[in-house]
């Protein structure tokens, strides 16, 4: 069912509670954000609410401070961020809700934004607890959701306001829906997937879902590890998930659907702990018992590299390697620069491997980086997104 979009509604002089994921990763010490991504993103429904003089009541969370307020967690720097940005003042509440910051929203002007504190300070956020969703949307008259990172979480700013609001989506929300319901419906072929990172588990409903629809599943990083181990290779000291029954099911039911499963046949490992001088590269049936895989090898580069390059589409979502440690970082480095020159459709998954992609000056090279971690995993494993199912129907 379609939903009605900021442009369904007369925003005009109207408060409009407006759910934004500022949740931007800081360097703590020195106070600034580094990867203002989901701010600029959200920089289009803000502008479009200020060119028709509504009134601006941004509310988000940050971090997780488990339901207690922590001067960590404050949304100030990224009220301060936005100012810069958008050329205007934008006054931060105390909080997300009580008297002062009543006080603070009901005399808004036309075109005044506010930023309301971390919503996650009240535990009643995360639990949806209704009397706090309540006080929450009387600030505003009209709800718009442009949150995508958080739209698979039921938390109050979600799901509970929009009992008492009329409920719209916002251009980020529709964008990040269209663009990844896009590989779902009608992905051009050859369409493949690159899948790293840690756990297994994170992916299964993931490749269940999209078995049927991808030509190869090409798969690095930690769990690459998980699955050599489910085809009877010996990978020594590599950090496992506990699942190998989950690797060997999927192993099978790509089979069963004639989808190529890649993985590497080379590895970069170490001694355990993280010693970057003692790196070596060996074949996947020959990982020293003592050593962990902590990168792709030589050879798995190019064999990735040679299956990446014919694809129409491309969904990659987890770095091929413990990319943080730079002496490991090689494989994710030229899995980013790969892809970055494709000429199909490269559609980068939310989370750290949008934060590589961004940090390293590619994400302009990408056709489309998600701003949703978790998001864009459930939403491409077929889950019906809760932020997304509460708003309004279009009639
Ligand atoms: C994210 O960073 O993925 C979103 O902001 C959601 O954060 P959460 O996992 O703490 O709910």
């Amino acid at each position: 069912m379609q939903k009605k979009s900021l442009r369904d509604i007369n925003v005009t002089s109207k408060r409009v509670l407006t759910r934004v994921d500022f949740n931007v990763p800081m360097d703590e010490e020195k106070g600034i954000i580094t990867n203002e991504n989901r701010i600029i993103e959200a920089l289009p429904t803000i502008k479009y609410l200020l060119s028709n003089n509504a009134k601006i009541i941004l509310c988000s969370h940050m971090g997780r401070p488990k339901g207690e307020p922590n001067p960590k967690y404050s949304l100030a720097p990224v009220a301060k961020r936005l100012s810069e940005l958008i050329d205007k003042p934008v006054k931060m509440a105390p909080d997300c809700i009580g008297d002062a910051t009543k006080k603070i929203v009901m005399g808004m002007k036309d075109g005044d934004v506010v930023m309301l504190e971390n919503l996650r300070f009240h535990e009643e956020e995360e639990k949806n607890v209704p009397e706090f969703a309540k006080e929450l949307a009387d600030l505003g008259e009209i709800y718009c959701d442009d949150a995508f990172g958080t739209a698979h979480r039921k938390h109050a700013s979600i799901v509970g306001v929009t009992k008492y609001l009329p409920s719209v989506c916002g251009f980020l929300l529709d964008k990040e829906i269209k663009t990844l319901g896009s590989i779902l419906d009608e992905p051009k072929q050859p369409f493949g997937v690159m899948l790293g990172g840690a756990k297994v588990e994170d992916k299964v409903a993931l490749i269940e879902n999209i078995v049927s629809k991808v030509d190869r599943i090409i798969i690095g990083g930690g769990m690459a590890a998980t699955f050599l181990k489910a085809k009877g290779y010996e990978v020594g000291a590599s950090l496992l998930d506990t699942n190998i029954e989950q690797a060997s099911y999927l192993l099978d039911l790509a089979k069963m659907n004639k989808v190529e499963v890649v993985l590497p046949n080379d590895v970069v490992v170490t001694e355990v702990g993280t010693n970057e001088a003692a790196i070596r590269n060996v074949k996947v049936d020959a990982i020293p018992q003592d050593m962990r895989i902590v990168d792709m090898g030589t050879e798995t580069i190019e064999l990735f590299k040679s299956k990446l390059e014919p694809l129409a589409t491309l969904f990659w979502n987890g770095p091929s390697g413990i990319y943080e440690v730079p002496a490991f970082s090689t494989g994710t480095r030229e899995m980013v620069k790969f892809v970055s020159e494709m000429k199909g459709q490269t559609i980068i998954g939310g989370g750290s491997t949008a934060e590589v992609v961004t940090n390293w000056g590619y994400a302009p090279k990408m056709s489309f980086v998600s701003t949703g971690g978790g998001a864009s995993l459930k939403f491409l494993s077929g889950e019906i997104l809760p932020g997304l199912d509460a708003l309004d129907d279009m009639e």
